[in-house]
Order: C-alpha cells, then structure tokens, then sequence
C-alpha cells in the first residue's frame, strides 16, 4: 500500500471529526472519498498531510510510519494536496507561483518544466498574469499545479470542482485523469458524485468520522447505509407509493 490511514481519530473538545477511520490507497489508483457535510473528508486529509494532528491511529505512508513528521517533511516526501478554500498567491504570475511552490519544498524546476505544466493545465495564454486576476476554476487549475509541480507520488484532492462552471468541471476532471495516468495515485474528495463515479474505479464513503462503504463506485448508488447517510431520516420514513 502507498498510503495507509489506519484507525485514525481525530477529537476537537468533544467533537470527534474523525472516528477510527482507516484508508488504504494502492499505487496508481484513483480514489474517491465522499461523504455528506462535515463527515470528516476534509480533517482526514489534514491528518495524512500533517496539517493536523491525530488523537489516535496512525499513517503510514510508502512504507514508512510518518504520524509523527512534520508537514514539510510529508510534502517533501511525495504527498501533496490542494485545499478546499483555493490557495495561490494572487500578486505573484501563475510561472512564479509554481517555482515558488517547488521552492518551498527544496526544488528549482527548470523552465522548461514549467512551462510545460502551464501548458498542461490549459493556461499558457495566461502564463504570465497574475493569479489573482485568474478566473475561480483557472485558480483551482493553478493550485492543482502547485501540487503536482513538485511530482507527488499521491495527490489529495479537497472539492477541487466545487462551484466552477460545468465546461471547468469537464477540463478539471480530464486533467485528473491524465495525471493518474502518468503515474500520480489520487484522492479525490467531491461532492459532484457523477464525477466520482466516472473517475474513481472505487469509492470510500465517511458519515460521522467512520469509513462506511470502502467498494466499488459501481456499488455505491445501490448501498442502503450510504443513501441513509445522505438523506437522513427521511430515507427511514415508510415510501408512499403513488396510485
Ligand atoms: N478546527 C476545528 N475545530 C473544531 N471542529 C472542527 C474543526 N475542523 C473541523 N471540525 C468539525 O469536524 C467535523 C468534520 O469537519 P470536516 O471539515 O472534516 O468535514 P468535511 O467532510 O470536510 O465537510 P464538508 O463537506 O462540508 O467540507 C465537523 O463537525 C466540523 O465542524
Ligand atoms: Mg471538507
């Protein structure tokens, strides 16, 4: 297993966001982790990156126990994520964004491989614009790139679709695909589940903290837990039948 999230707890005060979750990802896949609101995707994430600390549990990543390093490190070491309120740096270019993100984690790229990254996120017309004047999903494009300029062996993915156009969704999504096929192993949390459902060859589903459905994504519309989690108590209520 390239990642391996094992019986993890993660406690604020008396909230427990997350619940003894555990999340094993192979190399090479491309997994989807849904889950209603505040289900704990997001503080799940944080723990496998370093940006939290877990109560409990453990995570092992390339086969080495890394619960206790430090994020920088986690980073350095081939895990990468994007994050659910989009991050660049809007005074800097898009180019320099992306050497300053290297940077940050003991690289230079070169500009060729730079360029060939703007060129891969579909925006070489705006190479040299700053990212604050980037449209929100060129943004999401970017800070994909942030991640990847670096060439993780994993990418966690927080909502990286999340209130962009339909035709940005379409791009995003494709790009996706592309880097898993060159070998990035990705996480991707979204809440657009045709996408999921499209993209991921398999599915994990948290409610309250816990893993509740970890198969196939062709099961996950079918699965009874899963459609209670996301309606609640109006899914146990007896269905009326029309006449
Ligand atoms: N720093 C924090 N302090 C206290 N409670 C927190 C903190 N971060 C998250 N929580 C709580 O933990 C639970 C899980 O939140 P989390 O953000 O991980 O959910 P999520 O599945 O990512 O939700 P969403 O789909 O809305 O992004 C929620 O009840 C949330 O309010
Ligand atoms: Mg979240």
């Amino acid at each position: 297993m390239l990642l391996h999230a094992d019986n993890v707890r993660v406690r604020f005060g008396g909230v427990t966001a997350v619940d003894g979750a555990s999340l094993q990802v192979a190399a090479g896949e491309f997994l989807g982790l849904i889950g209603p609101n505040g289900s704990g995707k997001t503080t799940l994430f944080n723990s496998i990156t370093g940006d939290q600390k877990v109560s409990e549990g453990r995570i092992h990543f390339n086969g080495q126990d890394v619960t206790g390093w430090a994020k920088y490190k986690r980073a350095r070491a081939g895990l990468a994520r994007t994050y659910q309120n989009v991050q660049v740096f809007p005074e800097m270019l898009v180019t320099e964004n992306l050497i300053f993100a290297a940077e940050a984690r003991g690289q230079s790229p070169s500009p060729q491989r730079v360029r060939e990254l703007v060129d891969f996120l579909s925006l070489t017309h705006l190479a040299h614009e700053r990212a604050g004047n980037l449209s929100y999903g060129q943004k999401k494009l970017l800070s994909i790139g942030l991640a990847v300029i670096s060439d993780p062996q994993i990418l966690l993915l927080d909502e990286p679709m999340a209130a962009v156009n339909p035709v940005m969704v379409d791009l995003i999504a494709e790009r996706l695909d592309a880097l898993n096929k060159l070998g990035v192993t990705i996480v991707l949390v979204e809440h657009n589940l045709p996408i999921v459902l499209k993209h991921c060859s398999r599915v994990a589903v948290l409610n309250f903290g816990r893993i509740i459905y970890n198969g196939p994504a062709t099961g996950v519309r079918a699965d009874d837990g899963v459609a209670e989690a996301y309606l609640g108590r109006a899914y146990s209520l007896p269905a009326k039948v029309p006449s």
